[in-house]
């Protein structure tokens, strides 16, 4: 295998199919998400760091980092969409459109009389659970979650720190989300999964547009910078609806302006890369043990709301092997004289060592030629994590470990 395997999707924005599944991801539905996250306390935009020393070093015109690490105390940008999910679910319940529900609101005595207790069900790598986990208790509620096997302590930890059950099954993630459904069935919870299947789609569509915030920030600190629109944005994926999401927003809002995407994912779990080259529209699934370091993207499974964005509005698909993620968080943690340091996660840096390789490795040349990355090029990346796992981040960061 290589150390850096790349796809170019000759299946570009088929315009039949354009309108129809870029509307769920409008101005006006990132307008709503936005609007309920400004509700909580914890709201604040995410810094987005100017890399500039860097850009300089691989060759670009810039590189901007947005930092998930800061998202409302939780460290990972996924508290967005079980938080948004959980606000429509409630609205619905109490016939009410979310625009006039506020957390404030939803954790009122009032509601909880209308609505009375409910048990909010998921399965985890640990950021989307601890997000879902604590949006419950600020609004009272429980929270049960399913971890897969080999689950490091320290998220477990975090999540049962908010309360909420956790329980690590004997499984993968994508079958530790089918033990998280039968259990939320049997008990009469609701499941709040952040990928869809046939017959579930509309909560996994409201995480998606919760995760859409992150893109209406990014806009808005540009023009606040007085920089264009990006041409170049690399999104990490799991199932793909952080990637779909954020694709899906930037793609309504900017148009024929949308960026030349990649989608990277670690080589055990590359099922959107092997989707992609399928080529006949169908997505495909990894199965069995996903032995990677970036637990936020071993899943083996692509969500079926996400693949239609991915498929037609990806330009291309990157996947590799853990010590790129690894060379990411090294890159980010000790930076050129003038950047900030960033401290990234497994999941965050992968895209910066991506681009690192691609730009700067005698292999990567051909990629750099393919995605037209120049020194012209702005180029957006999300470091979608902080250190989630402190040990794991020292053992790669402080003592050089690559896990391969
Ligand atoms: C830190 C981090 N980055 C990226 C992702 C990928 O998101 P998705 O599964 O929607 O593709 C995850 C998913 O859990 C994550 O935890």
């Amino acid at each position: 295998m290589n150390l850096v395997d790349f796809f170019r999707n000759p299946r570009q924005s088929d315009p039949q199919v354009d309108g129809v599944l870029l509307a769920d991801f409008c101005a006006a539905e990132a307008a709503r998400a936005l609007a309920f996250h400004q509700s909580f306390r914890e709201y604040a935009p995410t810094p987005l760091a100017s890399l500039d020393a860097l850009a300089t070093d691989l060759g670009l015109g810039g590189i901007f980092l947005k930092d998930e690490s800061k998202r409302f105390g939780l460290n990972a940008f996924k508290v967005l969409g079980g938080s948004y999910a959980i606000g429509r679910i409630l609205a619905e319940r109490l016939g009410r459109p979310i625009e006039e529900l506020t957390r404030d609101a939803l954790a009122s005595p009032a509601v909880r009389e209308k609505i009375g207790a409910i048990t909010f069900v998921t399965a985890t790598d640990g950021n989307h659970g601890r997000g879902v986990a604590w949006t419950a208790r600020q609004i009272g509620q429980k929270a049960v979650v399913f971890m897969p096997r080999g689950s490091l302590r320290e998220r477990v930890d975090n999540i049962r720190a908010t309360g909420a059950e956790c329980h690590v099954t004997e499984h993968n993630y994508d079958d530790s989300v089918r033990i998280a459904n039968e259990y939320a069935e049997r008990n009469g919870g609701v499941m709040v999964q952040d990928t869809a299947w046939e017959g579930y789609e509309d909560i996994p569509r409201w995480i998606m547009q919760g995760y859409m915030t992150v893109a209406v920030e990014i806009l808005e600190q540009l023009r606040g910078l007085g920089v264009d629109a990006p041409t170049h944005l690399f999104l990490q994926a799991g199932v793909g609806s952080f990637a779909g999401a954020l694709l899906g927003g930037m793609a309504a809002a900017l148009g024929e302006r949308t960026p030349v995407t990649a989608i990277v994912e670690p080589h055990q779990a590359n099922c959107i890369f092997r989707s992609l080259r399928a080529q006949d529209g169908h997505p495909r699934a990894v199965t069995g043990e996903m032995r990677t370091i970036m637990a936020g993207l071993a899943c083996g499974e692509p969500s079926i709301v996400s693949w239609g964005v991915l498929r037609d509005h990806a330009a291309a698909a990157v996947s590799c092997a853990d010590r790129i993620a690894a060379n990411g968080m090294r890159i980010l943690a000790a930076p050129r004289p003038g950047d900030p340091a960033i401290v990234s996660g497994e999941s965050g840096a992968v895209t910066t060592g991506v681009l690192e390789y691609i730009m700067k490795h005698p292999d990567g040349r051909g990629i750099a030629a393919a995605l037209s990355l120049t020194r012209e090029s702005r180029v957006l990346l999300i470091s979608t994590e902080g250190d989630t796992s402190p040990e794991t981040y020292r053992d790669i960061v402080w003592y050089g470990n690559n896990f391969d």
